[in-house]
């Protein structure tokens, strides 16, 4: 009787071994097709986007949020079909990782009405905010200006504080407050959605993208570390602007008026550099000019940033993003979303750029930025479709950055013929890291802040009677910068911001602008281009053009898609596993000590005072 029991029991757990391979073969063979399914839809969908981000009208919103419905509604279905399989106990980790997943199903969870709403009222934010236009400060009969190019070239250019006041009023007028409404529902289906993923909120349905509880507390650990530098910039910057506009346009202690940062969001100051740079007699490279000169096109620009890629034996754009893309902004009247986007359609080889693209230094780097992104997509486009996309979306960001910095560099601009008779010394080596940290460091506080907010709102810490004061809170601490006139709960600014108003997450650059220094340095040691005990091979002269080594680091990280954790694709890019602010302070270091010792020696205020500038009910 004991030796029958065995035995039925050996039987048995053999019947199950067998019976568990037998639906880990089945469900292999059903990932593979639905892999494939999904990818088919999502290229329809995504056909759908395009048509309507580029020529948007109610009959393209109509097709598109169609299409939508459907793979929503196809994609509750499979999540039914996967809680059939038993995946938890699945040897494959391959395999669990894809079920995984695949059952996160994002704003597809919500009811097929709450869906329709929430395609609604995305639609309506978008179109408000590609629809905006504002009349001319100087010519009130003149009402067709749109923030691409028209208003951006303004708040660039122009030094007039009082025209710079009506702009900003204007588009955050236009822009954030009108779409209140519209994004006080989008909050709560973001809620309702996250908790149908089995999250608290949509914070923890972003955060879990980077498969990684401490993310939170490593970057605001990473950006205490670099705080100190953020705060010699600001102070460095407020004195000096205060010597272009006076003391009655900015204070000596207090936040900066945001408008006199050359960006609507001040998010970036390089625009500014010309009346803020170190040393106004040396030179501060901007190749624009020379790129006009040189007859430069957008499709120059594009040919330029492609030979980049395969100069480090990467992959050619392929002949369908030469023929689909939209590089120029059309001139036959219809809107369209500006915002310069990488599209992958998720079948081989079509990939596309949409970019209002102008002849300026700026654009060629976004040019680089973009052709990152595309770059990503050509890298994985062999993996199955759950795997076609980023380790993490801070991965997909960084890519292109990282040739915009060796672009941006006087040893690249000298060797593309853009840069003539550059003297690099001291000085202008200072006026060109300051430039750079205009850019990488002044966006740091600004990237982490756009999350912050939202992360807030959606975990329900902020009473929606103080949304706009709560964001502008948030904007003083970190950047130290304030809104030109007073807001209150009347205004709403926040969506005046495209990312806010397209549901886009943002920490994503935080992460990029961090890692891609990361990817940088160790770049930059394969191509034998920095030697940190060789002052003839210092890191912000590193050009990677030409190194197949660096070429072949980055395929090898690009082609893993998301098939692993982020730790697992970074190491093979370069050993590392953690992020780090490291590598961006060992940039910025040359400047770090010369701000410090000069902010001192000019008895320069740094930090700053709360400001008065929003104003609660
Ligand atoms: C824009 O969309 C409309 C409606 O779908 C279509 O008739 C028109 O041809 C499109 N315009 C362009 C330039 O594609
Ligand atoms: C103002 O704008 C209108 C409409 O674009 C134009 O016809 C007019 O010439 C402009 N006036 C001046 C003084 O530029
Ligand atoms: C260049 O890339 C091709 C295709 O990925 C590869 O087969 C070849 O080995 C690479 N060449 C070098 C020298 O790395
Ligand atoms: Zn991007």
């Amino acid at each position: 009787m004991k030796i029958l029991i065995v035995a039925l029991f050996a039987t048995l757990a053999l019947q199950n071994a067998l019976a568990s391979v037998k639906e880990e073969i089945t469900a292999t063979e059903y990932i593979e097709n639905l892999n494939k399914e999904i990818a088919r839809r999502t290229n329809l969908e995504t056909e759908a986007s395009w048509a309507y981000a580029s020529n948007i009208n109610a009959e393209n919103e109509r097709k598109k949020n169609e299409v939508s419905a459907e793979v929503a509604k196809f994609m509750k279905e499979v999540s039914t079909d996967l809680q059939k399989f038993n995946w938890q106990s699945f040897k494959s980790e391959n395999l669990r990782r894809q079920f995984k997943m695949l059952t996160k199903l994002g704003y597809a969870a919500l009811s097929e009405a709450d869906y329709a709403e929430y395609l609604d009222v995305m639609s309506t934010m978008e179109s408000n905010f590609a629809k905006v236009r504002v009349c001319d400060y100087k010519n009130a009969t003149k009402c067709d200006l749109s923030l691409d190019p028209e208003i951006e070239d303004i708040i660039t250019t122009s030094r007039d504080p009082e025209e710079l006041k009506y702009y900003w009023r204007e588009f955050y007028d236009k822009a954030g407050t009108a779409v209140r409404t519209p994004f006080e529902k989008y909050v709560e289906l973001n809620t309702k959605a996250a908790k149908l993923n089995n999250f608290n909120s949509g914070a923890e349905l972003w955060l879990d993208e980077y498969e990684d509880d401490s993310i939170e507390k490593q970057l605001e650990d990473i950006f205490d570390e670099l705080r100190p530098l953020y705060q010699q910039i600001h102070g460095y910057v407020r004195y000096r602007l205060r010597q272009h506009y006076g003391d009655a346009v900015v204070p000596e202690k207090g936040p900066i008026p945001m408008h006199l940062l050359g960006n609507m969001w001040a998010q970036q100051w390089s625009s500014v550099a010309d009346i803020v740079s170190p040393f106004p007699d040396k030179p501060l490279i901007d190749v624009t000019n020379e790129m006009v000169a040189q007859g430069y096109t957008p499709l120059k620009m594009f040919q330029l940033g492609d030979d980049f890629f395969q100069s480090m034996n990467l992959t050619k754009l392929p002949q369908d993003f030469w023929d689909k893309s939209i590089l120029v902004k059309p001139d036959d009247g219809r809107d369209l979303i500006c915002h310069a986007s990488a599209w992958d359609f998720y079948i081989i080889d079509d990939v596309r750029i949409k970019q209002c693209t102008r002849v300026t230094m700026d654009q060629f780097f976004t040019v680089h930025h973009e052709l990152g992104h595309i770059q990503y997509f050509l890298q994985y486009q062999h993996l199955p479709f759950i795997y076609r996309a980023g380790a993490n979306p801070g991965f997909h960001e960084a890519v292109g950055d990282v040739l915009s910095l060796s672009v941006s560099t006087p040893k690249h601009l000298e060797r593309v013929g853009l840069l003539k008779n550059y003297q690099r010394d001291d000085e202008a080596r200072i006026n060109q890291l300051f430039l750079a940290a205009l850019d990488k460091i002044v966006f740091l506080p600004f990237a982490f802040t756009m999350d912050k907010y939202r992360w807030a709102l959606f975990r329900g810490e902020v009473d929606k009677k103080d949304w706009n004061c709560a964001f502008w809170k948030l904007r003083e601490e970190y950047s130290g910068i304030e809104p030109p006139v007073v807001r209150s709960e009347k205004d709403f600014d926040a969506p005046a911001k495209y990312h806010v108003s397209a549901d886009v997450e943002y920490l994503r650059y935080l992460v990029s602008f961090i890692i891609q220094f990361q990817f940088y340095k160790s770049a930059c040691i394969k191509a034998g281009q920095y030697d940190p005990t060789n002052p003839e091979l210092p890191l912000d002269n590193c050009d990677i053009y030409g190194s197949f080594e660096a070429g072949q680091a980055f395929k090898n990280m690009l082609s893993l898609g998301a098939s692993k954790p982020w730790p697992d694709v970074l190491e093979a890019f370069n050993g590392e596993r953690t992020m780090s602010g490291k590598a961006i302070a060992e940039y910025f270091e040359p400047l770090r000590v010369w701000l410090e010792a000069e902010n001192k020696k000019n008895n320069v205020p740094i930090g700053w005072t709360t400001s008065d500038k929003c104003v609660s009910s």
